[in-house]
């Protein structure tokens, strides 16, 4: 099937192409919490060296916990939606205070902490835990309203609440979080908004609105 055909190519195309990005070197899920709290409003190349700088200066979720708030921000400076950087402290502190200082591989408590919403929830379950949840957002909204030429808008949360069913369809079983920052990584890579690369696309042989030639109408999106 078309779908089947996607997750097989895609992850494939992944496994070949991937970015060495320091988030992934290995899955300790503080990193990945922290790697996707910086990348939800910021660029790959922005975050890095914030990244890099952010894990010596609080290498664990207690080190975290137990910074003095200022020095967070200072560590934040640049990076800006500082709000950010307070949730992702607030969440350290439950971490430390109710679990022990171990992030839980459990979807309900992770969603509870502070910051971290169905997007960063999926990303945590599946890249840290491999668990079969779906991270879905704009750049993975984009993929998808395109493949499958779904001209839903992606403004309303309906449609994203469909997108996250059809994404969840789609992993391969045991492949969570490869399939999930593959979908990230075409999006960001491949699947671009302005000027996709279509041809130098994996799964461009079944790309419905490739075929149709409306990938730059896709996805529909009505305010800003
Ligand atoms: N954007 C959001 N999450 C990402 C990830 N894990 N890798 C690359 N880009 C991302």
């Amino acid at each position: 099937s078309t779908e089947q055909y996607f997750s097989t190519e895609l992850l494939a195309w992944y496994r070949l192409q991937k970015r060495d990005l320091p988030w992934r070197q290995n899955r300790d899920p503080y990193r990945i919490w922290v790697s996707e709290i910086m990348l939800q409003q910021t660029r790959v190349d922005t975050v890095i060296p914030y990244y890099l700088r952010f894990m010596e200066k609080f290498p664990t979720v207690r080190a975290l916990a137990e910074a003095p708030e200022e020095e967070v921000l200072k560590c934040w400076e640049g990076l800006g939606y500082y709000s950010r950087a307070r949730n992702l402290q607030a969440g350290a502190r439950t971490v430390a205070d109710l679990y022990d200082g171990i992030i839980p591989d459990d979807t309900a408590s992770v969603s509870g902490l502070k910051g971290v919403g169905p997007y960063t929830t999926g990303a945590i379950m599946s890249i840290a835990f491999n668990r079969p949840e779906p991270a879905v957002d704009g750049n993975v909204m984009r993929v998808l309203s395109r493949y499958f030429c779904l001209e839903e808008d992606i403004a309303r949360p309906a449609t994203r609440v469909s997108i996250e069913k059809l994404a969840a369809s789609l992993i391969p079983e045991g492949e969570a979080g490869d399939f999930n920052q593959a979908l990230m990584e075409l999006g960001a890579l491949v699947c671009t908004p302005k000027s996709p690369g279509c041809l130098t696309c994996p799964v461009m042989e079944h790309c419905a609105a490739r075929i149709a030639g409306r990938e730059l109408e896709l996805p529909v999106k009505t305010k800003a």
